[in-house]
């Protein structure tokens, strides 16, 4: 029995290790027992998929499950609800009942934004990970940790910045989110920088900078460079720099990190 129960421990850890975090069956299945008996027991029980799951709730009750959004449609909807919300909290509203993307589904809550609105900075990252999804809020990990302290050495604290991601939904497995998912939420983010009205824009990381910058190379080569955000009607400043998750697995190019937030700080000091 314990051998069992070891095995199974090594099992888990290594599925943790492997950064897998969903289950991929609603009915565990105790694969040390397998069988043609336990097959055909967790077969029975398994819920029938979704069509058939579809076609009997049609047949109990008349209101279907809507479909969901084809990815045009869904980026029509994000603009037209984006646009029309006149503060923040309306569009975090909004957002929180947008079913346009599947990210949605697999993550345990909105993560929308921390810091202070209306902050002269605003930064946004790439997507939220495991302790974002669990506590609701941007950056509260280990690299969440880094980038206050890459704050501090900048005389700066939280309340002198607001933050957000490029999606507010936490990928599955924290893998990238793909260009169809960033395109669905393009809208979001873009009305949320809009309504916090930053004066300096800093994005960091691949995802954040190519998306809201509109440029096609590495990061390596997009940090440390000034580019020109189109904000409403007006241009501010805007500055691509690493990512604290990428720092925290190269801990050597910190150094770049730290030229770019001086520049940061200089370039708000002009604004
Ligand atoms: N990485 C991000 O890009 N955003 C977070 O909120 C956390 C980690």
């Amino acid at each position: 029995m314990e051998d069992v129960v070891s095995s199974h421990r090594q099992i888990l850890e290594f599925q943790l290790a492997a950064g897998l975090d969903l289950p991929l069956e609603d009915v565990p299945v105790d694969r040390f027992a397998v069988s043609a008996e336990a097959i055909a027991k967790a077969e029975a029980a398994r819920p029938p998929p979704p069509e058939r799951r579809n076609e009997s709730r049609v047949a109990t009750a008349p209101t279907a499950v809507p479909a969901p959004l084809a990815p045009d449609a869904a980026i029509m909807e994000a603009r037209r609800l984006a646009a029309s919300a006149p503060d923040l909290e309306t569009l975090r509203r909004l957002l929180e009942d947008f079913d346009g993307c599947t990210l949605k589904s697999t993550a345990s809550r909105l993560v929308f934004a921390d810091g202070r609105p209306g902050a002269p900075i605003m930064i946004v990252g790439e997507a939220p990970g495991r302790d974002e999804d669990e506590i609701g809020k941007p950056f509260v990990g280990r690299a969440g940790q880094l980038l206050d302290k890459m704050l501090t050495s900048i005389g700066l604290s939280r309340d002198d910045v607001y933050i957000a991601n490029t999606v507010p939904w936490r990928p599955p497995g924290n893998r990238t989110p793909t260009p169809q998912e960033i395109a669905i939420l393009l809208p979001f983010i873009t009305r949320q920088i809009e309504l916090s009205g930053p004066k300096v824009l800093l994005t960091m990381g691949a995802p954040a900078t190519q998306t809201l910058l509109n440029q096609k190379e590495g990061i390596l080569r997009l940090r440390g460079r000034w580019f020109e955000y189109a904000m409403g009607g007006r241009k501010i400043p805007a500055l691509a720099t690493l990512h604290p998750a990428y720092l925290l697995r190269q801990p050597s190019q910190k150094a770049l990190a730290w030229r770019d937030l001086r520049a940061l700080r200089a370039k708000l000091h002009e604004a």
